[in-house]
């Protein structure tokens, strides 16, 4: 998704801007540019592709000025080219504009616009702002956003800089994320916190149509009537190290390191032995959690499958009838909800377009929603009545990895919670799953120092052009992510069948050399599973699969085999899941993919 940084201060904003972007590559982009205005003249430089490309073109025509806006674009209006490029100018070249999101009535307003003679050379819907702006102008920059703004429908977030008024920036947002970095004697906005961190910790969370004015007399927030707002600055707690690879190749292999971490911190303050479990941001009565009729987990992507493990635990635990959707389906299937129903989406940005409708969906039906997101501040967690931060920490690489984990910490805690209030569970019972979650980080070590068959194997295997994940129960629920994983990043074709599922079909796939990755860590349906990999393995499949330690009989029905620690049957997923993301970073790295920035993803999805 589009990334958008700005600058107003002392320094060559060039640098900055660019230094900025690169923190926000994570959100996916086609192309990139600048604009910066020196000595009251602006200039903009833009180009298709990466960042190296516009940088290759500042080091030949260096842009002098301490006032500037940058942006990476991922397209939707237009393909990736110089021209859709952000920034954006008016005809004369003297206003420049950023925009993250969608311009729903750009074609109305690019007619009208047109229609007063003003020509557009781009494809996108973003080329209308800065001529709105023009038409608005009359001396005044604030008051011209401010009336353009009115006329635009849809999603944005936008900064913009006029020659005219050189020293001064204005932004604004709606349903798109945008931060005010504060610095001492300069200021900058962005899309997201890394792209400040380096310079400053203390930041503002933009809500929807509140604007900044940045200027060298300093910084103004107004709301859409141009009062002027207070707001709470917001110390950002991460360390600096946190947003950069340390050490690691990747950030995703870095992210799958800190999953350990990740796990603990999420359940910090949380699950305490020997107390309740209390949820800081959650409200929601002990009466109002007896009457729920049913609860919708409903999410996209890595985030729904950890919400196919939500869906597990809390029909487990807690008694109550969950349904699962993908939240691009979840509005266009007229969901049964009242007051007495629950949303819970689980998102990891807390900006996806999808998720964020169904939430308001089921708000407008008078539901309750609970948001469980790993980014204070962002939308999902604004517009919930209740929020479970995941302590993931910023991740950085498109396929999410420690996001998963602790949002499968997330749902034991919210089942645990609801069993806690519904008395579905007995003190003793809650207690002992306490214990089983307390000893998660170790195990999860342990799996990470337990690398080399799974090397071995994408060693012999990364040539293959499908594979099969296979798993019953909670095991299936695993198999999902495995398998969105592999194809993510390796781009290698795979689909997870739940095991008993295979001989109503997708067995007619199995011939000599199969590939077939079987999860067997239930120790419940450990005998079952194994009859299952039987049936595939004579059929000539290669099964690699996942088992508890002590479990060697399978051995004989396996081509390969890796042995994870024993936890507790619900609990499994965290760790199994961990085999599963080194397998698609080793097929990934083996086939020499780019592998925090896979072709066509973006990390954060904020068009529906
Ligand atoms: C994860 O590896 C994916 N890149 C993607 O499926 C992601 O989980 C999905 O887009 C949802 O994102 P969210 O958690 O930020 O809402």
């Amino acid at each position: 998704m589009c990334g958008i940084v700005g600058y107003v201060g002392k320094k060559q904003a060039s640098s900055i801007l660019i230094e900025g972007l690169r923190k926000l590559e994570y959100r996916g982009y086609d192309s990139a540019g600048v604009a910066i205005i020196d000595n009251g003249v602006l200039s903009v430089t833009k180009c298709k592709g990466r960042l190296a490309n516009l940088e290759a073109q500042l080091l030949e025509e260096p842009l002098k000025g301490n006032v500037g806006i940058g942006h990476t674009r991922w397209a939707t209006h237009g393909k990736p080219s110089d021209e859709n490029s952000h920034p954006h100018t008016n005809e004369k070249g003297t206003i420049s504009v950023v925009h993250n999101g969608i311009i729903e009535n750009y074609i109305h307003l690019r007619e009208w616009l047109m229609a007063k003679g003003y020509k557009f050379i781009s494809e996108t819907d973003s080329e209308v702002i800065p001529h709105l702006i023009d038409f608005y102008y009359d001396g005044d920059i604030v008051d011209a956003v401010m009336k353009t703004v009115t006329k635009m429908e849809g999603s944005y977030a936008i900064a913009v800089v006029t020659s005219n008024e050189p020293d001064k920036l204005v932004a604004v947002r709606k349903d798109s994320p945008l931060i005010v970095g504060l610095g001492k004697d300069e200021f900058y906005i962005a899309s997201d916190i890394p792209a400040v961190l380096n310079h400053t910790r203390e930041v503002y969370l933009l809500e929807d149509k509140e604007f900044v004015v940045i200027s060298n007399d300093g910084i103004k927030l107004l709301d859409a009537e141009g009062k002027t707002i207070n707001k709470e600055i917001f110390h950002v707690t991460w360390d600096a190290e946190a947003a950069e690879k340390g050490g690691y190749e990747h950030f995703m292999l870095k992210e799958i390191h800190e999953q350990p971490k990740a796990i603990r911190d999420t359940m910090t303050s949380r699950i305490v032995l020997g107390e309740p479990i209390t949820l800081d941001d959650i409200n929601i009565t002990k009466d109002q959690i007896k009457n729920l009729n049913k609860i919708y987990i409903v999410a996209c992507g890595t985030a729904y499958n950890a919400g196919v493990v939500g869906k597990y635990v809390i029909e487990k635990l807690a008694r109550i009838p969950v349904e699962l959707d993908i939240a691009s389906e979840f509005k266009y299937r007229d969901p049964i909800m009242d007051k007495n129903t629950l949303m819970i989406v689980i998102s990891q940005s807390g900006e996806t377009a999808d998720t964020m409708s169904a939430l308001r969906l089921a708000k407008s039906k008078g539901s309750r929603v609970i948001a469980v997101t790993n980014v204070v501040g962002s939308a999902a967690s604004r517009e919930a009545d209740d929020v479970l931060y995941t302590w993931a920490g910023p991740e950085i690489a498109v396929a999410s990895t420690k996001a998963y984990v602790t949002q499968l910490i997330a749902m034991y805690i919210i089942a645990l919670f609801f069993a806690q209030n519904k008395e579905t569970l007995s003190h003793e019972e809650i207690e002992e799953i306490k214990i089983a979650m307390m000893e998660l980080p170790e195990k999860a070590e342990e799996v990470l120092k337990n690398k080399e068959t799974v090397q071995k194997f994408t060693a012999k295997t990364y040539m293959h052009k499908d594979m099969f994940f296979i798993g019953r129960g909670l095991d299936y629920a695993v198999a999902l992510e495995g398998s969105l994983k592999l194809k993510e990043i390796s781009y290698i074709h795979s689909d997870a069948y739940p095991a008993g599922e295979l001989k109503h079909g997708p067995i007619a796939l199995m011939e000599d050399g199969t590939i077939v990755i079987a999860l067997a860590t239930q120790e419940a349906i450990f005998d079952k599973m194994v009859s299952n990999i039987k049936e595939l393995a004579t059929r000539g499949a290669k099964v690699f699969a996942f088992a508890p330690e002590g479990h060697t009989e399978i051995e004989k029905s396996v081509f390969s085999v890796t042995y994870i620690p024993k936890v507790m049957d619900i609990l499994a997923p965290v760790i199994s899941v961990i085999p599963l993301q080194l397998l698609a970073y080793y097929m990934a790295i083996q086939k020499g993919c780019d592998v925090d920035k896979p072709r066509n993803l973006a990390k954060s999805v904020t068009v529906e």
